[in-house]
């Protein structure tokens, strides 16, 4: 598109999403927790003004000894997602419709979402960190530099500011995450980690409260703009989701750094291409895609698309094979 030229479909979903305002902001009430009230990652971590302090710092220690480098490379890779956490408030802010006002502490709906759910979020990589950190198994260094570089680099989820892909690629991205999580958090209990286990799940607790709400606001769109909304949904599907920490490596001595990572999450199964699949199946079946009528001959082709489409997925999976060697990372 030209600049200067007129995006109808842009200026059509910006107007769709200013009418879900209130729907949102009875959600920052509803759906997300007050700070007073929320578990914040203290909660989980050893006192340190606690004169028994030690003696808790060397029980996490000796759980934390039975987790596999595998399992523990995942955890930290995502921790790291959680850790780039200015790039997910500034893609959010960045599109468009959200934010008209251009201020932070604008009363929309929309922007006390943004703040308020970002907030939630902070307690992620906070409370990861700080835990992997007390394991005294992790190369800190290393982990610190993986951040500073993920935030210096961004990263691009191929939404074109378009707040209706950005509501399908919300919803997927919170679900993706919840399962790593709750994925995670079963291994660690398998290694004899309980502490990290209860961590894991009440992280994926808030990424399914998110989930939930970025799929209420899209399937609000999909009734005010069916049509609209399928396209969207088969723009966002065709290019795929990127995952939020795909420029870990980007420019440093490991640029295959994501990569590595991704392939140790497959192969211990802490998000494979099931999940993907399972993922649209999910999607696909919560905004009853197959049963959308009166769309027009576009939005009729992408219901199509979007129909099978976890079903192909599934058989990629099936075909994706992990690697008998991976290369772990971030460890001491
Ligand atoms: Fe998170
Ligand atoms: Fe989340």
């Amino acid at each position: 598109m030209k600049s200067g030229e007129i995006n109808y479909e842009l200026e059509k979903n910006m107007e769709v999403i200013s009418q879900l305002d209130s729907l949102v902001s009875d959600a920052v009430e509803n759906m997300l927790v007050d700070p007073e009230e929320c578990w914040q990652p203290s909660d989980f971590l050893p006192d340190l003004s606690n004169p028994e302090a030690l003696e808790d710092i060397k029980l996490l220690k000796q759980r934390a000894e039975g987790i596999p480098d595998t399992v523990l490379t995942s955890l930290i890779g995502n921790m790291i997602t959680e850790e780039a956490l200015p790039s997910y408030q500034t893609y959010f802010n960045l599109l468009e419709g959200i934010n008209e006002d251009r201020s932070l502490v604008s009363p929309s709906g929309w922007v006390r979402w943004s703040k308020s759910w970002t907030a939630e979020e902070n307690r992620h990589g906070d409370l990861l960190n700080k835990y992997l950190y007390l394991t005294g198994r992790v190369d800190m260094g290393a982990v610190e530099r993986t951040i500073h570089r993920l935030i210096a680099n961004g990263f691009d989820a191929n939404t074109d500011a378009d707040p209706y892909q950005a509501m399908i690629y919300t919803s997927f991205q919170e679900r993706a995450t919840k399962i790593s999580h709750v994925n995670t958090g079963k291994l660690a209990d398998k290694a004899g980690d309980h502490v990290l286990s209860r961590i894991c799940k009440t992280i994926a607790g808030d990424e399914a409260r998110h989930e939930k709400a970025y799929k209420t606001f899209m399937g609000r769109i999909f009734e005010i703009d069916p049509s609209g909304a399928m396209v969207a949904f088969e723009k966002m599907m065709r290019k795929q989701i990127v995952m939020p920490a795909v420029l870990m490596g980007e420019g440093g001595n490991r640029p295959n750094l994501y990569k590595d990572f991704s392939e140790i999450t497959q192969k211990v199964g802490i998000y494979t291409g099931w999940d993907y699949a399972r993922i649209i199946e999910h999607l696909v079946e919560f905004w009853k895609i197959e049963a959308v009528t009166g769309l027009n001959d576009l939005a009729a082709k992408a219901q199509d698309y979007l129909s099978n489409l976890a079903d192909r997925y599934m058989r990629l999976a099936d075909r994706i094979k992990a690697p008998d060697e991976v290369k772990l990372a971030w460890l001491k």
